[in-house]
């Protein structure tokens, strides 16, 4: 979604902009654009596509300026071209302004604005901000002032920055509901919409909260409500590094992340493993545990990748927990009028933190008394911050739109959560230790199936021209066939299905031919009788086969035209296994295809709005 970076300080600010944009492109985008004054006057330079358009000609302007902001555009209202871009400005151009969200009442404030007498140039929700904060600046308050009022009337989402030309010492922020916070220097300040953008040059950083405003100047800053409530901030200093955030000498975010999940999977489970007592120790759900060990259900609300986690986990938390649990997309949740009550615990499991209906979900269940529980992986973002408590899955920075490392960090994290609670009701302590083992030895085995590489990417160069993909598991299993396909369709554009195999011949049977690659998750499992039958029916009926199988199967190998093997674990560790390979399917097919890996067509990493 839309990103953001601004700056006031002592340097030129347009390289510094620039370079916020670059680490920002991650979040998705189709149009980039930034505002500065300099010795008084306003100017703006913004086009449709990518940054480095933007940057180029920017160059060639050679603008200096001390203070400016820098937007990347999603479109929402409006198509992706140069008018819709942000800034939007007020007529006179003295004022101009990024946003990130979606102003909901935008038709009825542009409506009275019109009335007034106000032109519009764009498409979009953004520009009435511009113009209604001018109508109060037309009746005499200051910048801060001006914004606080304009921010009563708007309903939506925002996070957002302003800078006014007769008032050039100074940019607003404010945020409801689109993540900002503000970089913290020497002789300088930053805002952005994410931390990235401001790491190389402050670590030192200022969450805001919804409702909250704030005046940001070279060498100070002050945040009030919206209503003029004084709000005393702390300074968080994070530890995430650069090195994080930078390709790390791979040729995409995807690839490097893909690689790492060795390491990032090992910083999920540091410290959390206690293997001879066969259970596991995760500090975020001490103060609740006792609570947790009586409720009534447990429920799962979270969007795409997040969600196929969530499904895996209640297989199991049903397994080894034996409490009722329920998967739901946030986004289906959050408008059902969902019944809950305090003796409900519902996970909210999000990579980002930020994505608007699993927010949205949690404050629902919080409103509604049940148990509200994160499992986030961006330190201090919303859903983590707003969590009665929870746990973060340490997986760092996920740059590429694909969630390829959260995902299995989600994973062995649910994996760690279920032990827990598992082994304080009734998992013996034998069970507890086979688990526990096997969760240690896991960064070693995707290790050991990384190395498969060479070999899926031979197999990506024989099925990239496919229409359409099938993929199909059973139990632990299933959420991975569609976290296979939605890896293979969000990058490739490749249409693909994720099926229960038993479903198959309740309809997607019909598609089978010998045009359609069916990719089997058929490790060794309870169900792996099954899954051979389901294997030999798309067979005979021509369906050209790639199966995942455990290592020692020999016996699938005669069956199916690609066999990828993988290490042998528990049932409910299998899936961390399983979607590697499935991973690197998908990029290699999609960087064989030219596409744009890290950052495909429509798609965005943290999705803001609903
Ligand atoms: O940040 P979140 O985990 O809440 O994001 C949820 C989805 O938007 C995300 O998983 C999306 O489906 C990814 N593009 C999948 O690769």
């Amino acid at each position: 979604m839309c990103g953001i970076v601004g700056y006031i300080g002592n340097k030129n600010c347009v390289p510094l902009l620039i370079e916020g944009l670059k680490r920002l492109e991650y979040r998705g985008y189709d149009s980039a654009g930034i505002g500065i004054i300099d010795e008084g006057i306003s100017f703006i330079v913004k086009n449709k596509g990518k940054v480095s358009e933007l940057q180029n000609r920017l160059e060639v302007l050679n603008l200096k300026a001390n203070i400016g902001l820098g937007h990347t555009r999603w479109a929402t209202h409006g198509i992706p071209n140069e008018i819709n871009a942000h800034p939007h400005q007020n007529e006179e151009g003295t004022l101009f302004l990024i946003h990130n969200g979606i102003i909901e009442n935008y038709k009825t404030i542009k409506k009275v604005l019109q009335q007034n007498g106000y032109k519009f140039q764009s498409e979009t929700d953004t520009e009435v901000l511009a113009h209604l904060i001018d109508s109060f600046l037309r009746k005499g308050f200051d910048i801060f002032k001006a914004t606080q009022l304009a921010l009563q009337e708007v309903d939506g989402t925002y996070g957002l920055a302003v800078i006014y030309a007769k008032e050039p010492d100074r940019i607003i922020a404010a945020r409801k509901g689109s993540p900002l916070i503000i970089g913290v220097g020497q002789n300088e300040n930053f805002i952005a919409s994410d931390v990235s953008a401001v790491l190389a040059h402050t670590k030192n950083i200022i969450y805001l909260e919804d409702g909250e405003i704030a005046l940001i100047t070279e060498n100070d800053y002050q945040v009030k409500t919206i209503h003029n409530e004084e709000v005393i901030k702390e300074v968080e200093e994070i530890s995430m590094t650069l090195d994080e955030i930078d390709k790390g000498g791979y040729p995409h975010f995807m690839l490097k992340e893909i690689m790492e999940q060795p390491e990032s999977l090992r910083n999920s489970i540091r410290g959390r493993l206690l293997i001879d007592e066969g259970t596991a120790k995760l500090g975020g759900l001490e103060n609740i545990i006792d609570d947790l060990l009586d409720v009534d259900r447990f429920l799962i609300t979270a969007c795409g990748t997040s969600w196929h986690a969530g499904l895996v986990a209640e297989y199991m938390f049903e397994q080894f927990i034996r409490v009722p649990t329920e998967v739901e997309y946030a986004s289906e949740f959050r408008y059902r009028n969902p019944i809950i009550n305090k003796k409900d615990a519902v996970f909210f499991i999000s990579q980002s933190g930020e994505t608007a209906d699993t927010l949205a979900a949690l404050r629902e269940t919080k409103l509604r008394g049940g148990i509200a529980l994160g499992v986030c992986n961006v330190v201090g973002s919303s859903i983590a911050r707003e969590s009665d408590s929870g746990v973060y899955i340490h997986a760092g920075p996920e740059i590429g739109v694909a969630s390829t490392k959260a995902f299995t960090s989600q994973l062995i994290v649910l994996a760690l959560i279920t032990l827990l609670i598992a082994r304080r009701k009734n998992l013996s302590i034998e069970n507890g230790r086979e688990i526990a083992k096997a969760i240690s030895k896991i960064p070693d085995q995707v290790a050991e199936i990384l190395k498969l590489n060479n070999k899926i990417e031979e197999i990506a160069d024989e099925f990239k021209d496919a229409k359409n993909f099938l993929y199909l598991g059973r139990g632990y299993n299933f959420p991975v066939a569609l976290e296979g396909a939605l890896k293979l369709k969000e990058i490739s554009y490749i249409h693909a299905e994720g099926y229960p195999a038993a479903e198959m011949k309740h309809g997607p049977i019909a598609l089978i031919d010998e045009n359609m690659p069916v990719v089997f998750i058929a490790p060794k499992d309870a169900t792996y009788d099954k899954i051979i039958s389901n294997i030999q029916e798309v067979k005979a009926r021509g369906g050209r086969i790639i199966a995942i199988a455990s290592e020692g199967d020999d016996e699938i190998k005669d069956m199916v035209e690609h066999v990828i093997y993988i290490p042998q674990t528990v049932a409910m560790l299998k899936p961390i296994l399983s979607v590697v390979p499935l991973q690197l399917l998908a990029y290699h097919i999609a960087v064989k295809k030219g596409l744009n890996v890290d950052q495909p067509r429509n798609l965005a990493k943290s999705v803001t709005v609903e």
